[in-house]
């Protein structure tokens, strides 16, 4: 019976591979591929996805019943140099808040695509509702595969492990939202892999082609996830440019740096151009800096790699300790002026109404505080935002770009709170750059006093779970088999200002039924896959 759906499901995914494998141009270059959410607000969504050809009035067609998509919003194609792609931005907006919405983009069902089935999303909840709710955060996630992280790459993954791409995607109805603050696809990895002979060697000036393949081979492996839940995204040292702060080809001697990246391959402009982040929504810059709230919590992302401002001379950009490999010639931003990513977050944090989003989660790419002082820590960030999140009692600040996961204690200035996670008066740290890519997990060095769980031996994701305004749940979900290696709740003595049947969680929305419905036609889209390649092979 299983050894029977598994050759089912071998033929279903070979057939389907000669549509759309990750990576590789789809035969027909305006089919959507990529397809991803992002929060507008809790009446808005944008929805994007990416194609080979410019397309001329990027629509989504939606609605609450999949019968009837009969509504639609209209968006923009855009691209940059070098890019092989366009990206599609269409911003839907007065929705109803926390409802479940079925939709298409423009060109499904076309002839020779593959995407055939309505996706569906469900839009935020509303600032002020109780209901519990669980969020997935991934750092430092990179392609999978063999163009990436694999059984035999710098960092090996067990073959009958699930990646990390593949655990999200599982229990992707167990979440409301992935948030990836940071190292998204590692497609400036592309010389280090050819390097390595890890990737066939394709000569430098043609290397943006392979940049963009590993670019693309990652979107679409996300896709599974990133169609159906919002992909709330920050930015990472890995998305500043194509050359990873500079790598040397050892048998040469030749050392590259930023110079070797052409036009779009530098800046963050491919992170610019590909997500689109409701800063507009929250005063911030781009996909920089921006905050959402969602039921009760009011989530900020902060950006570690640029526009630290305030207090610092010099470069605008986190320069670390003396030789700190990462930081350096990334040559990006500023995207705003001078402090204007510290006047916004103290604006941000003050106009917080702690009674209806009692808490307060920030992610920055880089720690503030890790078991790798030498390395990973952003010393510069702690000048600049430390002090903020102490001011406006932040409750969580996330992190990752050093590739271990690290629960810390609550710390003011170095020093772990005495109240532990009952009820203390600092942000709890937690550090999870395990996720994994090409290199996998780094070593730990040393042990902080304020170090309460660490290990480098595993890839994992974080699972947030808000169960009330007074309690929230960190856990470590192992990738490979889906185990939570590490668990702990926080209590805050917050204020809770919401009616029981907030709080009992009574009102919950997107009943798991809708769901399933999905869940079939996206059977069906397989079968007419099947189909379809089966006709395309006899036609051959
Ligand atoms: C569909 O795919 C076939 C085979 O690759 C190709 O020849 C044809 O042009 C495609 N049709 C469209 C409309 O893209
Ligand atoms: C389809 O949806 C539209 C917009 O919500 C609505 O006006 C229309 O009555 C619906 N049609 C049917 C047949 O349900
Ligand atoms: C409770 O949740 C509902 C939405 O489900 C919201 O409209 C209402 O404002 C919430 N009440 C409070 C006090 O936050
Ligand atoms: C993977 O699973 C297969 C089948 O159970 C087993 O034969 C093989 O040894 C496993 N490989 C590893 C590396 O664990
Ligand atoms: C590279 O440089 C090192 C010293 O800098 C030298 O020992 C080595 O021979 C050089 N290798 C090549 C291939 O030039
Ligand atoms: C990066 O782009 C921003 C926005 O266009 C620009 O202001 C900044 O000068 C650029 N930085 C570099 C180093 O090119
Ligand atoms: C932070 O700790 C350092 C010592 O580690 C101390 O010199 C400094 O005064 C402290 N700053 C604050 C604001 O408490
Ligand atoms: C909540 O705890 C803080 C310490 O973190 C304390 O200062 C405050 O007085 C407490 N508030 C209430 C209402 O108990
Ligand atoms: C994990 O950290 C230990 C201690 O630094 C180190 O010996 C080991 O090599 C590290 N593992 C990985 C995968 O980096
Ligand atoms: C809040 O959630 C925690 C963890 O589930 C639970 O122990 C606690 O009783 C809840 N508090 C209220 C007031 O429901
Ligand atoms: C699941 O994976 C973790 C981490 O690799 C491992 O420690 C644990 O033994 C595994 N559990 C099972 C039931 O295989
Ligand atoms: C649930 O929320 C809706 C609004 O979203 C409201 O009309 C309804 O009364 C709520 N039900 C309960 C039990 O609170
Ligand atoms: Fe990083």
């Amino acid at each position: 019976m299983r050894s029977f759906a598994l050759t089912v499901l071998a033929v279903a995914s070979s057939a389907l591979a000669q549509i759309n494998v990750p990576g590789q141009v789809p035969l027909n270059p305006v089919e959507p591929l990529q397809h991803r959410l992002a929060y507008a607000g809790a009446t808005g969504m944008t929805v994007s996805w990416n194609t080979y050809e410019q397309i001329s009035e990027p629509t989504v067609y939606y609605g609450t019943n999949s019968w009837n998509l009969t509504s639609f919003a209209t968006g923009t194609s855009v691209t940059y140099a070098s890019s092989l792609t366009w990206s599609n931005h269409v911003k839907i907006t007065g929705l109803t808040p926390d409802t479940l919405y079925y939709y298409i983009v423009s060109h499904t069902n076309c002839y020779n695509c593959s995407e055939l089935a309505p996706y569906t999303f469900t839009t935020s909840r509303e600032t002020g509702d109780y209901t519990p709710f669980t969020v997935a955060v991934a750092v430092d996630l990179g392609v999978m595969g063999a163009t990436g992280l694999s059984d035999t790459s710098a960092g090996a993954i067990t073959v009958n492990d699930s990646t990390t791409i593949q655990s999200l995607a599982r229990y992707v109805e167990g979440f409301d939202f992935l948030w990836h603050p940071g190292d998204i696809a590692y497609a400036d990895y592309w010389l280090k892999e050819q390097i390595h002979k890890y990737l066939p060697w394709v000569s430098v000036d043609q290397g943006y082609k392979v940049y963009n393949m590993l670019l693309n081979t990652f979107y679409d492996e996300m896709q599974p996830i990133t169609a159906l839940k919002p992909y709330m995204v920050g930015p990472g040292n890995h998305e500043a440019n194509c050359d990873n702060a500079g790598t040397t080809d050892s048998a040469t001697n030749i050392s590259y740096t930023v110079d070797i990246c052409i036009e779009g391959q530098r800046n963050f402009t491919g992170f610019r151009n590909h997500f689109r982040m409701p800063s507009a929504e929250s005063g911030g810059v781009e996909n920089f800096w921006y905050s959402f709230d969602h039921g009760m919590v009011h989530f900020v992302q902060i950006s570690t790699e640029t526009d630290l401002g305030h207090g610092l001379v010099g470069p605008d950009e986190p320069f670390g300790v003396e030789g700190n490999f990462d930081s350096v010639g990334q040559d990006a931003g500023p995207f705003g002026t001078k402090n204007e990513q510290y006047n916004w977050l103290q604006q941000d944090l003050a106009s917080v109404d702690r009674t209806k989003t009692p808490w307060i989660v920030v992610a920055g790419h880089r720690p503030f505080y890790a078991a790798n002082p030498e390395g990973g820590v952003c010393l510069e960030c702690i000048t600049a935002f430390e002090p903020l999140f102490l001011q406006y009692n932040v409750d969580l600040v996330l992190a990752g770009h050093v590739h271990f996961y690290e629960r810390n204690a609550p710390i003011r200035n170095g020093t772990a709170d005495p109240n532990e996670l009952n009820n203390p008066s600092s942000p709890w740290y937690i550090l999870n750059g395990a996720a994994g890519h090409y290199d996998g997990l780094d070593p730990i060095e040393g042990s902080p006093d304020y170090s309460r769980y660490v290990q480098n031996s595993t890839y994992g994701w974080s699972k947030l779970t808000f169960h009330n305004c007074t309690h929230l749940t960190h856990d470590f979900v192992a990738s490979g088999n889906g185990t939570v290696l590490d668990t702990a709740t926080l209590y805050k003595n917050h204020t809770c200002a919401a009616p029981a049947s907030n709080v009992t969680g009574t009102n919950s929305s997107a009943p798991s039924s809708d769901h399933s419905g999905s869940a079939s036609l996206k059977a069906s889209s397989v079968l007419f896959a099947v189909v379809l390649a089966t006709v395309l092979m006899v036609a051959l």
